[in-house]
This record gives C-alpha cells, sequence and structure tokens, in this order.
C-alpha cells in the first residue's frame, strides 16, 4: 500500500494564534471576551459600547483595543472594531487549553476545502485532532453548505456560520458515536472547533493502491449502512471523507452537511453518497459494482 503524498501545507495562521494564546494579557483577554459575546447580535462594536459592557476604564479599553488590533486579531472599520478569524481562533483555542481538554495544538494533518485540521495531545498524552472551521475562506460558488447555512439562519457573518457548522457537526458525531459505526470521538466544541480522536490513518485518495478493494468497498458501505439505519445522511461522501486506518477499518468523517432522513433532499443525498462511493471504485479500481444491489442494501435499512 503506497501513500500517494503527505499532507504539506503552510498552517502558520494557526500556530500563531498559538503563540498569541500563550502571551495574551489578561486585558486583551477580556475585551476579546466582549466581541465573542456580542458577535451574535453586534458584528461591529465601538469604545463606548464596550465600556458599556464591561466595568473597565476607557483608557485601558484603547490601550487593550490598540493592542488586539497590533495582534490581527479584530479589525477597525469605519463605525467601530470587528472580530476576524484569527480572534476567533485564539479565543477557542485558549478555552480549550484552559479547560484542559487539549495542552496545545501541533503539526497540521489535513486541509479541507472548509476547515484547518491540526493534531493536539490531550492533557492525558492523547491524540487528537481539532477541527477549525473555515467556510468562507475561499468563495465557492458551488458551496452547497456555505448556502444552506446562510439561507436557513438568514446569517452574514462568517464566523457565526462556522460557529454553526461546527455546532452541527458536532451534534452529528455525538449520535453517531452511540451507534457501532467507526466515528472519530467527540470530545469538545469551542466556538468554530471540534476537538475529537485522531484517526489513525489516510484517506481512500491518499492510496495510490488499495489491497482488497472490493473488501474495503463492502466496508465503506457497511458504515453508511449503519448511519442510514440512524436516519442520518452524509451528504458529502467520496473518497476525500473515508479514512482506511491502519488495522483496515474504514472511518467516515466530515458531518457538518449531513441530514437527517426526513429532510426535503434525503433521497437525492443518499443516492449521491452511495454513487460517488460507486463511482470512485469503478474509476480507481476498475471494479463491476451492481449500483442497485448497493442501493437496495442501504435503502432497505
Ligand atoms: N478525526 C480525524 N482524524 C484524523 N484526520 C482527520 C480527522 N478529521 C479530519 N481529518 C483530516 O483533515 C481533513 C479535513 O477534514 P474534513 O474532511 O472533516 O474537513 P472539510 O474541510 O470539511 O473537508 P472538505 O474538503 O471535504 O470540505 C481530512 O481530509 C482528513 O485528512
Ligand atoms: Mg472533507
Amino acid at each position: 500500500m503506497l501513500i500517494v503524498k503527505a499532507c504539506e501545507f503552510e498552517l502558520s495562521s494557526l500556530k500563531e494564534s498559538a503563540n498569541i494564546v500563550r502571551n495574551l494579557g489578561n486585558l486583551e483577554y477580556r475585551i476579546l471576551k466582549i466581541f465573542v459575546s456580542s458577535i451574535k447580535h453586534h458584528e461591529i462594536i465601538n469604545n463606548q459600547e464596550i465600556v458599556s459592557y464591561s466595568n473597565l476604564h476607557k483608557d485601558r479599553i484603547e490601550y487593550g483595543l490598540t493592542n488586539l488590533l497590533k495582534l490581527k486579531l479584530i479589525s477597525k472599520t469605519e463605525k467601530g472594531f470587528k472580530l476576524v478569524t484569527a480572534g476567533l481562533d485564539v479565543y477557542a483555542l485558549k478555552n480549550l487549553v484552559d479547560s484542559e481538554i487539549i495542552s496545545g495544538i501541533g503539526n497540521p494533518i489535513g486541509i479541507g476545502k472548509e476547515s484547518d485540521v491540526v493534531e493536539a495531545v490531550s492533557e492525558s498524552d492523547q491524540a487528537r485532532a481539532v477541527k477549525f472551521f473555515r467556510i468562507g475562506r475561499i468563495s465557492f460558488t458551488d458551496t452547497k453548505r456555505k448556502r444552506s447555512f446562510e439561507k436557513r439562519k438568514n446569517i452574514h457573518n462568517w464566523l457565526l456560520i462556522n460557529i454553526e457548522a461546527a455546532k452541527r457537526e458536532y451534534d452529528f458525531l455525538v449520535k453517531l458515536k452511540e451507534t457501532k459505526m467507526n466515528i472519530s470521538t467527540p470530545y469538545f466544541r469551542s466556538m468554530h472547533s471540534i476537538v475529537m480522536y485522531r484517526i489513525k490513518g489516510f484517506r481512500l485518495v491518499d492510496y495510490k493502491l488499495l489491497p482488497d478493494p472490493k473488501e474495503i468497498l463492502n466496508k465503506t458501505f457497511e458504515q453508511i449502512k449503519i448511519a442510514y439505519k440512524e436516519n442520518i445522511i452524509n451528504g458529502d461522501l467520496s473518497e476525500y471523507n473515508i479514512i482506511l486506518d491502519e488495522n483496515n477499518e474504514i472511518w467516515i468523517i466530515d458531518w457538518p452537511q449531513a441530514v437527517t432522513l426526513d429532510h426535503p433532499n434525503a433521497e437525492f443525498l443518499i443516492k449521491r453518497d452511495i454513487q460517488n462511493v460507486i463511482k470512485f471504485f469503478k474509476r480507481k479500481y476498475d471494479l463491476q459494482i451492481d449500483e442497485n444491489y448497493y442501493t437496495q442494501y442501504i435503502l432497505q435499512k
């Protein structure tokens, strides 16, 4: 089994955020907290508002704001100040470290279209993956996820959209973890980040050759079926979201866009998931696959 390539990319911004967490002053943290607690209702806040939300003196607030601006955790606009992604990262990370969920972050594990995933260790030295949502970072015209989040809640703030996505994925992971599925255990959510079990494996797309593709295909369908029996459909299934681990076990990841069977597009989405998996195995491994057989296998529950 050969891996096509290891994950190579820069993740400087999260590393920078981790450094900032280590050195962040109490004043700056208190002000950052005000931004975070008000993002739901006020995307932009000015000095007077910060004064009224805290019992800090206005001069200290001004000093703290200058530092937060220098650290690029907030930005200045005509009407006041605005929290930016790096600010939310720092706040979320500090929360994870202060709550003793992780002791710090390490190297990048994966970069998705809509997230940065990094390794971390828990306080008890267990391997963890931390996923930071980045919806809106790159503007995909066909990003269905982005559109559906926006439409449903009528949200225009990307930070809120990412927090919402993390909540959704976390809740699905919790539900799926109760089944017999191989699901990365969700340990904690902090704002737009999720701490979960770190799977020791690679995505199907990363393997140059799988030793027994038919067996892997069947194992993948077993996993899809367990979720479907619980009325849950991933909705974004492909060789990019399926991991084969070192024990030859299949794990399906990436659940923020998942839907339940009562969703109006449920039938379309489960069929598309099934087809995506079959397409991959047909194309890469030239397998003869009876699509009807697998569709029936899943749909009959
Ligand atoms: N629990 C985990 N254990 C190990 N690696 C993980 C874990 N979760 C995610 N990864 C890695 O991080 C990458 C990105 O994660 P994920 O697919 O959840 O994010 P995404 O941004 O939504 O992806 P997409 O590009 O499919 O939209 C994965 O492809 C995988 O390599
Ligand atoms: Mg993915």
